[in-house]
């Protein structure tokens, strides 16, 4: 059994503590799953006492919490874990301050989950190990983005690597804690009808879509400097595809399930000047419409710098270059004011040789259709009879469902739930190793520096779209379409 450990969040009241992570450690806490879990300490800069950042929790659970999740009694308890520390990232007297409150607490543990400005990271960590806040039973949790670049992200895990162990350090990208990224791999390698499926013999082309129909928020700023390569492909489209393409694991071990996805970045064809125009689109939203309300275009959301060479909206052919995936396309494509919210996994297989059918079933290939989000489920979309009697023998689609419908509301739960226990409990499957974010990066670097090089244009689409016209021509000159 590990010892209990106590959490400190570096960014205790941003964004992603109040919406995501508190609520998170809530459930956990409700459904009793966090034994080894004692304090939660929110650090951040301002002054502000425990009961007061007791009370903002408790207004912003009653918001963020799922319908029906709220409840007083788990309240009373969770509220007594609750802790609020001030720190200035360059100061070491703070430190010392969370180091006596540590010590109080008596619990061997802690895991420091830093959610503030990356370029922090390396110097929350050497103040931590200087004020003796670092033992064997500590960890680290890193939030995206890891960096803005390869040498970026390299420094920040170097700094980071000087005070904790790899085997201390989780790099959260919260799509691996997705219920269905999981059940892909239970799918995939737990049914020989799919296994010796998934290759280039059968397969004609993988589609990841990641659409969302929010506009960038209150991040503009942020996301002005970032843009949805670096903000979404770096990193959840990226992941999503080395876990699809992915030789399988010699065990479920984390050690194991990262060699393989490492194989496949590694893989991953450089995009150069010479294709870049070929293999991927930029867009950017202008005003439109979306679900029936009208909504401005990026560029006049607000007057960010940089804005006008940022891409709010990008698709990508990539090339995996091995054995399984050699002439299979992974189209890729995430964008900001689309149509509607919903991430999707597609593998579509190759046509049969020849028809005997009356009708062309050509367009009705056979598919696996992987739904992330808004609601999780796998379909496998086949062909049979057409009822009746009809004088010849014709096609139609038929669905069929791989999802557990037994499945019931209690046993949901939000990304941050599974990767926070994982971390909690010192489990990094579902976790970035170093390697990995490093090896997405330097393709990164090669797609932007090919977007440099040969001037790719962002091109404006209309909010409420799915994006440009160019990136329905990036499948259609191969003769495909993305499956809407
Ligand atoms: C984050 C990006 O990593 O993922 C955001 O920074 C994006 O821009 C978000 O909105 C999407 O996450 P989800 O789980 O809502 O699809």
């Amino acid at each position: 059994m590990k010892p209990a450990l106590d959490l400190v969040i570096f960014g205790g009241t941003g964004d992603l503590s109040t919406r995501k992570l508190l609520p998170a450690l809530f459930q956990l806490h409700r459904h009793q799953l966090a034994d080894r879990l004692n304090l939660i300490v929110a650090t951040g800069r301002a002054t502000i006492s425990d009961e007061d950042f007791r009370a903002s929790v408790k207004s912003n659970l009653q918001t963020f919490l799922p319908e029906g999740d709220w409840s007083e009694e788990v309240w009373s308890s969770f509220h007594d874990r609750l802790r609020y520390s001030t720190i200035h990232s360059d100061k070491a007297a703070d430190y010392e301050v969370l180091g006596e409150l540590l010590d109080g607490s008596g619990a061997p543990g802690r895991l420091y989950y830093l959610a503030t400005l990356p370029s922090l990271y390396g110097e929350m960590c050497q103040q931590l190990r200087a004020a003796g806040l670092v033992n064997e039973h500590s960890g680290v949790v890193l939030e995206k983005p890891i960096g803005h670049d390869l040498e970026s992200c390299s420094q920040i895990n170097e700094e980071v690597a000087q005070v904790f162990a790899e085997e201390s350090t989780f790099r959260i990208d919260h799509y691996l804690g997705k219920e269905t990224v999981q059940n892909l791999l239970a799918v995939r390698f737990g049914n020989p009808l799919f296994s010796p499926m998934w290759r280039n013999t059968f397969v004609d082309n993988v589609q990841i879509t990641v659409a969302e129909d929010i506009g960038v928020e209150g991040r503009g700023d942020y996301y002005a400097k970032t843009g949805a390569l670096r903000d979404m492909v770096q990193n959840h489209l990226l992941q999503l595809l080395s876990i699809v393409a992915m030789e399988p694991p010699v065990s479920l071990r984390a050690a194991d399930i990262r060699d393989e996805k490492m194989k496949v970045l590694r893989a991953l064809m450089p995009i150069t000047a010479d294709n870049a125009r070929a293999c991927t689109v930029r867009g950017r939203y202008a005003a439109g419409a979306v679900n029936g309300e009208a909504v401005k275009g990026f560029l006049e959301e607000a007057d960010f710098q940089y804005a006008d060479a940022t891409e709010t909206f990008v698709a990508i052919k990539a090339t995996i270059n091995n054995w399984r995936w050699a002439g299979v396309p992974f189209y890729l494509r995430t964008g900001k004011r689309l149509s509607r919210r919903y991430s999707e996994i597609v593998i579509e297989y190759k046509r049969q040789p020849f028809s005997l059918f009356a009708n062309d079933p050509n367009e009705l290939t056979n598919k696996l259709v992987i739904r992330l989000q808004p609601e999780e489920s796998i379909s496998l979309h086949t062909l049979n009879k057409k009822p009746g009697l009809t004088n010849k023998l014709s096609l139609q689609p038929v669905e069929l469902h791989l999802t557990d419908e037994s499945r019931n509301k209690a046993q949901s739960y939000d990304a941050y739930e599974r990767l926070l226990l994982d971390a909690i409990n010192g489990d990094q499957t579902l976790f970035m190793r170093r390697d990995e974010v490093e090896t997405a990066w330097r393709w990164i670097d090669t797609v932007i520096e090919a977007w440099e090089q040969n001037g790719t244009p962002v091109k404006d689409y209309n909010a409420g779209t799915m994006g440009p016209s160019n990136a329905i021509a990036l499948m259609a000159i191969d003769g495909r379409s993305w499956y809407e």
